[in-house]
């Protein structure tokens, strides 16, 4: 069975409105939420040497589970007890504010046009050591915003702050924004749809990430189906599978 198909993509607008759901609050102790503790682990074994301070989760195309993932990525992280900062950094197509139902009146936009503070874009959620940014109002220019001198010492800041920085990217091909973020934190998670990711939007993603000198720290295989994970993970969410270096 192929892993890559070709279809006809309808965007799916549905977390865009509602959130996504965050199985690993509201059902801890299902097996999808063992399979995101499991994603946890890998990744952290992913960078032995050194502790990952920053990651980014992006896909090739929209509507493919970053945020999905990332956010529930986020919850097992601090139920863990590492103090955790979650980022919207979908300027586009923002959806934290929904998930964790908080303001999106100020946000991480808010703080790059020099209209609000650390402090004030911080918002505590219903999970103990799990704070949150939201996109803040859209910009009309999110790749300038994302590119400019302030996002540096923000993420410096948060770094210091937070045990982790996890941010919740846009897709990597159609615009820049990505790939600007995703050379500035410590490693990079690609969300590959089973079954709806195109092989060559996939290997174009893993190229400009490449030139961007990304750290890419493996993959998320999504939307697996049992037969084709060969029962082994069954459920949702398939394997991680770590980027071998050049
Ligand atoms: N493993 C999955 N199986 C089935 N549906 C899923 C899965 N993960 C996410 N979805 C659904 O797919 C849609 C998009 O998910 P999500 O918002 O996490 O993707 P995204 O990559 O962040 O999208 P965007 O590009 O809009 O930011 C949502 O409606 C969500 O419920
Ligand atoms: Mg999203």
């Amino acid at each position: 069975m192929s892993l890559f198909k070709r279809k006809n993509k309808k965007l799916d607008n549905y977390s865009l409105k509602h959130g996504v759901g965050l199985i690993t609050y509201d059902d801890p102790s299902s097996t999808i939420s063992e399979q995101f503790n499991t994603i946890r682990t890998n990744i952290q074994f992913s960078s032995v040497d050194k502790k990952l301070k920053s990651i980014l989760f992006t896909s090739s195309a929209p509507s493919e589970g970053k945020s999905t993932i990332s956010n529930n990525v986020a919850v097992t992280w601090a139920k863990q007890g590492e103090k955790v900062i979650l980022v919207d950094a979908d300027l586009r197509r923002p959806t934290i504010h929904k998930t964790f139902d908080v303001s999106n009146r100020i946000g991480l936009s808010s703080y790059l046009l020099g209209n609000a503070t650390l402090e004030e874009i911080i918002q505590p959620t219903m999970v103990k050591d799990l704070y949150v940014i939201a996109s803040g109002p859209i910009p009309p220019n999110p790749s300038e915003l994302l590119g400019s001198m302030r996002i540096k010492g923000l993420f410096k800041a948060l770094e210091d702050k937070f045990g982790l920085l996890i941010l919740d990217a846009p897709p990597t091909n159609a615009v820049t924004d990505a790939q600007i973020l995703a050379a500035q934190v410590d490693g990079v998670i690609l969300v590959v749809p089973q079954g709806l990711a195109e092989k060559a939007g996939v290997a174009h993603a893993k190229q400009a990430l490449d030139t961007v000198h990304a750290n890419i720290l493996g993959a998320i295989m999504n939307r697996v189906t049992k037969a084709e994970s060969q029962g082994y993970y069954g459920g949702y969410y398939g394997g991680y599978y770590g980027v071998e270096k050049k």
